[in-house]
């Protein structure tokens, strides 16, 4: 049985969205679909380059500049883990409302040349983060590094006795394990108290590796993997329960970026139809038999999608109201911006579930 044709939610809520530099081409390309694809609330990246937001008062400049693109969305801001960064930055981040602090595993992903590879360094701030209920975004992956056996395949297993450090040596801290795409991740994520959580992104709930290794614009990190990590993921999103929820990691890249010479750049982009990708493929999931029926109820899509990062972040509930029509849209071939910027969506030119405001 197929999911209904329509469905009635809360306004959705992503919390793992990279907007990019604003002002900026891509930013004004990018923000403009947050609204319109039934999002209202987004937790926003801080890997800028040639610069990431290391202080507050970058964030609050980054937020400005964001609200002159798009005034009716809730931006939870976040700083990027670096050593410029002290305890009492965290201080004033708490009082500023800066939701939370990304660390970056050096070298790992887009933007991640100012990351760490140890957090014994951030102890002091990572200890003031617990104290003031600063959330810890964790991309969850070690470096590649074939001498020590690690690829794109197993970097995000790797770095899951580091999350468990980190749980041990600060049981309080607000830890959020970004993007998860392994069976060991959300098994994981489930063993530890509710101060922990994962977010899922739309993509890893129906792409393999066979689909990015054959396609640029599936091409993201962490990677996504196999068969039983997909079944998992879209076991966590069904039985949730506050454990896990939505967080696209909406990775916009320039077409050049990712058809040029040279290395491509890892990213999917999937803001403007963020919640059609996760109906879409819950479908899929069905089709094959992957997802029992009955597990996706009305009160499952609601926390993924919405309350349950709500919650977390204690952004209030939603008070807007949309329909997602399924075959109410096309997924473009690219995203063109008025400065030339041009960005390929994920599953473009397919038909997509719709959004509408109610
Ligand atoms: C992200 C980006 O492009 O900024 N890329 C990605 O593949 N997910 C960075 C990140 O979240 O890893
Ligand atoms: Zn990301």
């Amino acid at each position: 049985m197929p999911l209904k044709d329509e469905y009635l939610l809360p306004a959705a809520a992503d919390m793992h969205v990279h907007l990019r530099n604003a002002p900026g081409p891509i930013a004004e390309l990018v923000t403009p679909t947050i609204r319109p694809a039934g999002v209202d609330v987004v937790f926003v990246m801080p890997n800028l380059a040639p610069r990431p937001v290391v202080s507050v008062d970058e964030a609050l400049e980054y937020k400005r500049q964001l609200q002159a693109i798009d005034s009716s969305i809730t931006y939870l801001m976040s700083l990027y883990l670096h050593s410029s960064i002290t305890p009492d930055e965290i201080r004033k981040a708490k009082k500023a409302g800066i939701a939370g602090v990304k660390a970056y595993p050096k070298g790992a992903t887009t933007n991640s040349e100012w990351g760490v590879l140890s957090f014994e360094p951030f102890h002091d701030v990572l200890k003031t983060m617990e104290d003031e209920g600063i959330v810890l975004n964790l991309h969850g992956e070690v470096p590649s590094s074939p001498a020590d056996g690690v690829t794109v395949m197993n970097a995000e297993a790797k770095f899951l006795p580091t999350l468990r450090d980190l749980v041990t040596k600060y049981p309080n801290l607000k830890i959020v394990l970004e993007h998860c795409t392994t069976a060991d991740a959300v098994e994981t994520v489930r063993s530890f108290g509710e101060n922990v959580v994962g977010t899922i992104t739309a993509h890893h709930l129906s792409l393999l590796v066979d689909d990015w290794s054959a396609n640029v614009n599936n091409y993201c990190k962490p990677s996504a993997k196999s068969p039983s990590d997909r079944r998992a993921l879209l076991d966590a999103l069904v039985h949730s329960n506050g454990k896990f929820f939505l967080g696209t990691d909406s990775a916009p890249h320039d077409i050049t970026a990712k058809k040029g010479p040279g290395n491509t750049a890892a990213g999917v982009f999937t803001q403007p139809f963020a919640i059609g990708y996760v109906l879409t493929a819950l479908d899929e999931a069905l089709a094959r038999g992957d997802v029992a029926p009955d597990a996706v109820t009305d009160t499952a899509l609601a926390g993924f999608l919405s309350g349950y990062g709500r919650a977390f972040y204690g952004v209030a509930a939603a008070e807007g109201r949309i329909r997602v029509r399924r075959g109410a849209a096309t997924v473009p071939a690219s995203f063109k911006g008025a400065t030339g910027a041009e960005v390929v969506p994920f599953r473009a030119g397919e038909g997509m579930w719709g959004v509408e405001w109610v």
